[in-house]
């Protein structure tokens, strides 16, 4: 019987999976340098977390998410998001004592059951930082810029920073009926899916993808003409900061997300190398959400990237080289000298060296396993014969140019590691 995986998510193979450890490795430094501390929290979580923090009308948790009720007869969700998983385990383990910023991050699988295409998956990674305690837009600022040094130092170009503010509850609700007041006037030209939005989540009609619904929103009232001083005061602040970092941004007030717990700033980064599926990372402040959960007041700020799709943004020159070549490949010809190749191939690991060997069982010529050490780009290849095996000295060959040097079996590791500058 032949079994595939399921549609919509994908092995990461190798090959492919050098570049996935390199990103990581690149966020682990840049994010430490912030002071960010990894966290890793389960992949399923009790439903309710989800659906009071991203939304009950929301796409996610109207439609998206992978719900079953387990033996026990919990309802369980795997996770669509990080951030709701984040704030219980921030309110769970009291991460608020002592009083400090606490600042997190995150890498792991996200489940969403969406329309697979190019970019979008039903299994997808997110590294994901949340920046928690703080309503200083400093916070705003610094985060942003940090992702921003991120995708340089990934190479990444043709990113747009895009920025907006959705108020908070003082200033939103008066917004959100002057907004439905303004929509009703469309409603007979909007689609099926903002007629229903309309009502229970009318700001995310600024965001439908539909051409024509586009055009309308274009003309409805914006949050940034609706903020409240406090609000007013922080995007301009936000804003100013950026501008001190370097970060380039530009503004965009049709930008709502698609989760409700933002407050005040939200943004998203695109790629203009991707097709449809165009936004890397996409995050903002959630000031009430800690709160909501019955913990004390906690603004927050953070953002998740999807790392399928910054992946597909990389330059080549940036990882065709990625994952170094072995150092030795050991070539072994005669049945007699098996068992000592095995013994030495082991030592040499041991001593901290990348060895590939042949694995035949029937050993093979010379010449088939030199072509295979090239194969592979080994840097030396080690030959035992059973003349070597007798001397008790190997011989050495550089791959690169084909210098050949005979080497004490009980001097290998030190000599080659010598060699490779090790
Ligand atoms: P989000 O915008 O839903 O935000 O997801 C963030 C990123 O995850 C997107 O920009 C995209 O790159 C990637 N992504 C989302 N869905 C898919 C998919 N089906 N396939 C591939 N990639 C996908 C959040 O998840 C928030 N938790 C971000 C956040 C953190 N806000 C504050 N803190």
């Amino acid at each position: 019987m032949k079994i595939n995986s399921i549609r919509g998510v994908k092995d990461i193979l190798p090959g492919e999976i050098e570049k996935w450890r390199w990103v990581e490795t690149v966020a682990h430094e840049i994010f430490s340098r912030y002071g960010f501390k990894e966290i890793r929290p389960p992949i399923f979580e009790n439903s309710a977390l989800f659906a009071r923090s991203i939304g009950e009308t929301t796409d996610i948790v109207e439609k998206e998410m992978y719900t079953f009720t387990d033996r026990g007869g919990e309802q369980i969700t795997l996770r669509p998001e990080g951030t709701a998983s984040v704030v219980r385990a921030y309110i769970e383990h009291k991460m608020h004592y002592p009083p400090s910023v606490v600042k997190l991050y995150y890498i792991g699988p996200m489940f969403r059951y969406e329309r697979p295409q190019a970019g979008r998956f039903r299994q997808f990674y997110q590294i994901g930082v949340e920046a928690m305690g703080s309503a200083n837009p400093a916070i705003d600022a610094e985060v942003m810029a940090m992702l921003l040094e991120f995708f340089k130092d990934l190479g990444l170009s043709g990113l747009q920073l895009q920025l907006n503010s959705l108020g908070c509850q003082d200033c939103r609700p008066a917004y959100r009926e002057t907004l439905k007041a303004a929509i009703r006037h469309h409603l007979g030209d909007l689609c099926a899916n903002c007629n229903q939005r309309y009502e229970r989540n009318p700001l995310r009609v600024l965001d439908c993808k539909v051409e024509r619904d586009r055009e309308i929103a274009r003309g409805l009232p914006k949050t940034k003409d609706h903020l409240c001083q406090d609000c007013q005061t922080h995007f301009e602040e936000v804003q100013t900061l950026l501008r001190t970092a370097g970060t380039e941004f530009s503004l965009n007030p049709l930008l709502v997300r698609g989760l409700d717990y933002y407050t005040r700033t939200t943004f998203e980064v695109v790629s203009s190398s991707l097709g449809a599926q165009n936004a890397v990372c996409g995050g903002g402040r959630y000031d009430s959400l800690v709160e909501e959960f019955e913990g004390p007041p906690t603004p927050c700020f953070g953002f998740a990237l999807g790392l399928e799709r910054l992946i597909l943004s990389l330059p080549p020159d940036k990882t065709e080289n990625i994952g170094s070549p072995p150092d030795v490949y050991l070539v072994s010809l005669g049945v007699e000298t098996q068992r000592e190749s095995f013994r030495i191939v082991q030592e040499l690991r041991a001593s901290g060296l990348f060895v590939e060997r042949d694995y035949e069982e029937n050993p093979v010529s010379l010449k088939s396993q030199m072509r295979k050490a090239n194969a592979k780009a080994c840097r030396f290849a080690l030959i035992l014969g059973e003349n070597e095996l007798k001397s008790g000295k190997l011989v050495l060959k550089n791959m690169a140019n084909g210098e050949q040097t005979e080497v004490l079996s009980s001097d290998l590791a030190r000599e080659i590691q010598n060699r490779l500058g090790k």
